[in-house]
């Protein structure tokens, strides 16, 4: 299906926004800052330029791999490493970028972040319509065995964290982009997608930690307790199936937030994610970059 001209404008709009963001965010994050208030401060900048968050920003530090966002009193401070993961949606069409930032005074996370920029960098060079998901995969592990052994590291890729590919109001719209050998030879042709390599120097797994902040609508049910039911109407008309975070519906005015998001989350109405964590605690970075292809052209939208 050939991408029509709005959505094509849509996702490169959502992208500019990104890389203003991600310059602004450079610009500001340093030790001590706390995560409350670089969320604010992000989501408050992409709504400035246009844009509306398509997810809550992502600041997961050190051994979180993804998933964490501020609660509403959230006092954690910014420190060691910092994966910064940002949603950008223009009209529904999503621009996802993330990136890692070593707050250490001796830059001990140096090694680990460039070799993550290396192979989404060596990703990129291969990105070409009609490739296959598979060859994504090979070309990470190709650049990160050359830089292990470049600078004696043993950094690996986190495997059961992938990129994906992006549709209208939908973050993962069906399609993993795996960063490890894979025999998926479905070909890219006229979408937009993710490419996201996480590497740790740990062993590589994740697990489910505990239940986070961020929330997303999976089923369209009824509610019956008046409460939940008005929070429910204002997810649907403002979120649709983005994901979104309690820190938003107190910030709307919103009272009983806690009550009524338990309740939806019981009825099976909205998923409340897990945190996700590396398995022997060791720190992780993360970089990311939404890629176009439309007919013969292909497109960086975050970069
Ligand atoms: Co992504």
């Amino acid at each position: 299906m050939i991408m029509e001209e709005n959505e094509i404008s849509a996702y490169q709009k959502a992208g500019e926004i990104a890389v203003e963001v991600k310059r602004f965010v450079r610009s500001f994050v340093k030790p001590g800052v706390k995560l409350l208030e670089i969320a604010e401060q992000i989501e408050k900048k992409i709504r400035e330029l246009g844009g509306e968050p398509a997810f809550p920003v992502n600041l997961s530090l050190n051994e979180i791999a993804a998933h964490y966002t501020p609660d509403p009193e959230d006092e954690t401070i910014a420190e060691g490493i910092l994966k910064i993961d940002i949603g950008i949606s223009v009209e529904g069409f999503i621009a996802d970028t993330a990136i890692s930032i070593d707050l250490t005074p001796d830059g001990e996370f140096k090694d680990l972040i460039e070799a993550n920029k290396g192979v989404l960098a060596s990703a990129t060079e291969i990105v070409r319509p009609g490739m296959k998901v598979m060859d994504v995969g090979k070309a990470v592990q190709k650049s990160l065995k050359k830089f292990n052994e470049d600078n004696e590291t043993e950094f690996s890729v986190i495997r059961s964290l992938s990129g994906h590919s992006l549709a209208e109001d939908t973050i993962h719209a069906g399609l993993t982009i795996s960063n490890y050998p894979n025999e998926n030879d479905a070909e890219l042709n006229d979408m937009a997608f993710a490419i996201e390599p996480f590497l740790t120097s740990g062993d590589g797994d994740i697990y489910e930690g505990k239940v986070g902040e961020i929330y997303g609508l999976v089923s369209d049910a009824q509610v019956r307790d008046g409460d939940a039911r008005e929070i429910l109407k204002f997810i649907k008309e403002n979120y649709k199936t983005r994901p979104f975070c309690r820190r938003w519906l107190v910030d709307e005015g919103f009272s009983k937030v806690n009550f009524a998001l338990s309740v939806l989350v019981k009825q099976g109405i909205l998923h409340n994610y897990p945190v996700l964590v590396e398995k022997s605690k060791a720190p992780v970075s993360q970089a990311e970059n939404t890629f176009l292809i439309y007919g013969d052209k292909v497109e960086v939208t975050t970069e």
